[in-house]
């Protein structure tokens, strides 16, 4: 008799070190350290009144039942109505599947683009789930690597180089995860060239859209193509992670099939979540973003030079997100036992760049600013304290 085991996938599939810091820094806590966190990468801001209040409404008025699949009419008008108002990009409600997060966004692109043995391009570094929702699908992934000369951007040369027959898309992230840097419109435009030029899709994830500091946000929507995926999500501006809602605007073509994926898989998303995530885009929940988004960016205004001064070199200017990817080489050749020391002897939690891909990962930490300033000027000096005796 043999013993069941689970399916050969899940040998490929890594867990994230960063969830194992956060436990270890849980544990160390409940001992009775104190622990900075800049290793976890959600808001550290509760969801915005307006938005909770529309759920209490929701709740109240029983809608309790399921949802379309492809989302919530009024969410879906309201997504479309946001890229008019906001990005002066028109965008038919019926593009828009409402999901459960971003996370599942993804899955539903790579389910209705990948075929066994298809493969797909990826940034490395870049958001580790990506590479295992391909594998989910029987898909491959190829690395682009990409560093700091050029922003962690990839280049058009390098995605025609790794195309091949098999190539399905070229998946990237701006601004990104774990590096903070933003894709402008004109570098989109010519990735997006070359993709179109192959037959391929071009799928970008712009979760961290409106957390931009230096320039105006904007979207992919602008290319006005039929080979383009966006997806996005109410986790992380809209400080939303733990109501579970995302978005995908897809082209006409795939709609109907992303229906019948999205019926199957989940048959919709949370429908208090999505009549909450109506209210993310009225001006008083905005009023209180922009504030919000203000404040991550005298975080990073801080936190960029504090770093440096300890010999954290950040090249890239990360101009989004809420992350910065440190290159520490000169302090260790190995961050992930750096980033165990630091947890464990300086009592700061953060994540090494071997979440985040094969491309020099050792030479990485990723610091998150989801924290408040005092709490990050707390954990720079005891990293500068832990560097001065160790
Ligand atoms: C780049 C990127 N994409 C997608 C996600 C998934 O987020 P969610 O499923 O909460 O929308 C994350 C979460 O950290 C992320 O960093």
């Amino acid at each position: 008799m043999t013993t069941p085991r689970p399916a050969r996938r899940t040998d490929d599939i890594a867990p994230f070190f960063v969830m194992e810091i956060l436990a270890r820094a849980q544990a160390l806590e409940a001992q009775g350290r104190d622990i900075v966190h800049m290793e976890v990468g959600e808001p550290d801001f509760p969801t915005p009144e307006p938005i909770v209040q529309a759920a209490q409404a929701a709740l109240a008025g029983g809608h309790t039942r399921y949802t379309p699949a492809v989302g919530l009419p009024a969410l879906r008008r309201a997504i479309a109505d946001y890229y008019g108002r906001r990005f002066d990009a028109a965008v038919a409600p019926e593009r828009i599947v409402v999901t459960p997060g971003s996370s599942v966004a993804l899955q539903l692109v790579m389910a209705v683009l990948v075929d066994p043995g298809d493969a797909v391009l990826l940034c490395d570094p870049g958001y580790p789930c990506n590479r295992h929702l391909v594998r989910m699908v029987e898909g491959r992934t190829v690395a682009l690597p990409v560093g700091p000369d050029n922003g962690f951007r990839p280049t058009p040369a390098q995605v025609d180089a790794a195309w091949t027959d098999r190539t399905r898309a070229l998946l990237v992230a701006s601004p990104s995860n774990p590096t903070g840097t933003v894709i402008g419109p004109d570098a989109l435009r010519d990735l997006h060239r070359v993709v179109r030029a192959k037959g391929g899709c071009l799928i970008v994830d712009e979760i961290y859209q409106e957390l931009a500091y230096e320039s105006a946000p904007h979207t992919a929507l602008a290319l006005e193509a039929d080979d383009v995926f966006v997806v996005n999500s109410f986790s992380k501006y809209f400080g939303m992670t733990g109501w579970r809602v995302g978005w995908l605007v897809a082209p006409p073509a795939f709609v109907g099939a992303l229906d019948r994926l999205a019926q199957n898989l989940y048959i919709a998303a949370p429908t208090m979540a999505q009549h909450a995530a109506v209210a993310a885009f009225a001006p008083e929940t905005i009023t209180i973003l922009e504030e919000r988004r203000r404040t991550f960016g005298e975080r990073r205004d801080w936190l960029v030079p504090a770093l440096e001064r300890l010999g954290l070199r950040v090249a890239a200017r990360p101009e989004g997100a809420f992350y910065v990817y440190a290159d520490c080489s000169a302090l260790t050749d190995d961050s992930f036992r750096l980033a165990g020391r630091l947890l464990e002897e300086a009592g700061v939690a953060v994540t090494p760049g071997a979440d985040f891909g094969m491309n020099r990962p050792e030479r990485y930490l990723r610091f998150a600013y989801t924290t408040g300033l005092e709490r990050l000027q707390e954990g720079v000096r005891r990293i500068g304290r832990f560097l001065q005796v160790r």
